[in-house]
């Protein structure tokens, strides 16, 4: 007898009325209409269950500490770095364990299941790396977190930062990362790229470099990221995230930069909600969005996925690790608004995520893990724009998550009571 099976399931491909069978917490089967004898039986009833939600990009070590020590108050990238340095002195493990974990409680009440987390690893404690190493292991059992080490100060810029970061990923920290435009020259900048490709490579490790997080059209880092991953044959395993100069960039420029990022297999990561409140700063009229150039890298093929990036920190006092509303922003932001973008900016937060990520079975296929969204939504296009109620949360088969469904009760004069859940009808 199964453990689980789902009937009448809608998949993101489009796929009606397929059930989902689970066994020892894996997909053994999906097909259209299968009944089979099952421990335990949902009814879709035609709604959307997808694969789970994977964040690409996201500060643990900094989330929901907003107005600690003072909120930032020019808005700006960075006052927020500034900011963090003031916190830092005073951050304990305790309390930024509590804050992570709470976090993740929000992230699983979401549907997230997996996060890559950067962790500043300029201090020469690296108390954070400590608490995030702890965090990892006390929420494995329920979310996937993986950690890269950033040295937020600029691994070159900072006294100790080439050690620190070694030390981090001694300590078992998953990936290396780097912030090649805070160096303190161009020069700098693609020296710290170079030398962290090569550590990387030394240690067979993953690279997500936040790279030219900046509105300043001759940060150029991504061009050397991407000639180090292809010179050190470092592809389908570096990742450059933010990449928002590429906005600001010659429209030539970028004709020869792209061919290069695809043939390189780096994968790009956006974050909307933190690069359309970030960049532009130093813009008056007209302001610039900042975000990288979505579709266009989309179309050369290259994986792009959407990070959350920040919530309730010194960089953004928004958010709540809603995967749905980053893709939200994201296809506005792009101007993704096709049937097919919004579609392209659900896989920004699920698929293309999971390639970033590295994630083994992931995905709605036999063999994968049984980890899965049953959204309040008919398709991936409803969901994103109600930013639909995650009615039940699945990994690895076991219920992690319920969350009621959303449903307005009307009483309106003169009508019977009525209920809506912003549904179209048709
Ligand atoms: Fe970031």
């Amino acid at each position: 007898m199964l453990n689980l099976l789902i009937t009448h399931a809608t998949l993101p491909d489009g796929r009606t009325d397929m059930s989902i069978a689970v066994q020892d917490g894996r997909i053994v089967e999906v097909t259209a209409g299968l009944d089979a004898p099952a421990h335990e039986k949902l009814d879709a009833q035609g709604l959307l269950v997808a694969p789970h939600f994977i964040d690409p990009h996201f500060h643990m070590d900094a989330t929901l500490s907003y107005g600690l020590p003072r909120v930032n108050q020019s808005g700006t990238l960075l006052e927020g770095i500034a900011l963090w340095g003031e916190l830092k002195p005073l951050l304990t493990a305790e309390a930024l364990i509590e804050r992570a974990l709470a976090y993740c409680d929000w992230a699983v009440a979401k549907g997230l299941l997996a996060i890559r987390s950067h962790v500043d690893t300029s201090d020469t404690s690296l108390l954070a790396v400590d608490a995030l190493l702890e965090v990892k292991r006390r929420v494995s059992p329920y979310l996937d977190l993986q950690l890269v080490a950033f040295p937020q100060d600029g691994v070159l810029r900072s006294r100790g930062g080439v050690a620190n970061l070694k030390r981090a990923l001694d300590k078992g920290v998953d990936a290396v990362g780097g912030i090649p435009h805070f160096e303190r020259t161009m020069a700098d900048g693609a020296a710290s790229v170079k030398l962290l490709c090569e550590l990387a490579a030394e240690r067979g490790l993953p690279v997500d470099m936040h790279c030219d997080e900046s509105d300043d059209p001759l940060s150029r880092h991504i061009e050397t990221l991407a000639f180090e991953t292809q010179r050190l044959g470092l592809q389908g395993r570096v990742t450059g995230s933010h990449c928002t100069s590429m906005h600001s960039m010659d429209n030539y420029y970028v004709s020869k930069l792209l061919p290069l990022i695809a043939e390189a297999g780096v994968s790009v990561v956006a974050n909307p909600l933190i690069n359309i409140t970030l960049q532009g700063r130093h813009d008056s009229y007209p302001k610039r969005r900042g975000m990288t150039r979505v579709p266009e890298l989309m179309r050369q093929g290259v994986n792009v996925a959407f990070g959350h990036d920040c919530v309730m920190d010194p960089w953004y006092g928004m958010g709540s690790g809603d995967m749905l509303e980053v893709a939200h922003m994201g296809l506005h932001v792009a101007q993704m608004t096709s049937q097919s973008g919004i579609r392209q900016c659900f896989d920004a937060v699920t698929v293309n995520a999971a390639k970033v990520f590295g994630l083994r079975g992931y995905g709605l296929e036999a063999g994968c893990d049984a980890s899965f969204v049953l959204l309040q939504a008919r398709d991936p296009v409803e969901a994103i724009r109600l930013r639909a109620t995650r009615l039940k949360v699945y990994r690895k088969g076991r219920l992690l998550a319920e969350t009621p469904a959303a449903t307005a009760s009307l009483h309106l004069a003169d009508r019977p009571a009525a209920t809506a859940w912003m549904h179209p009808k048709h």
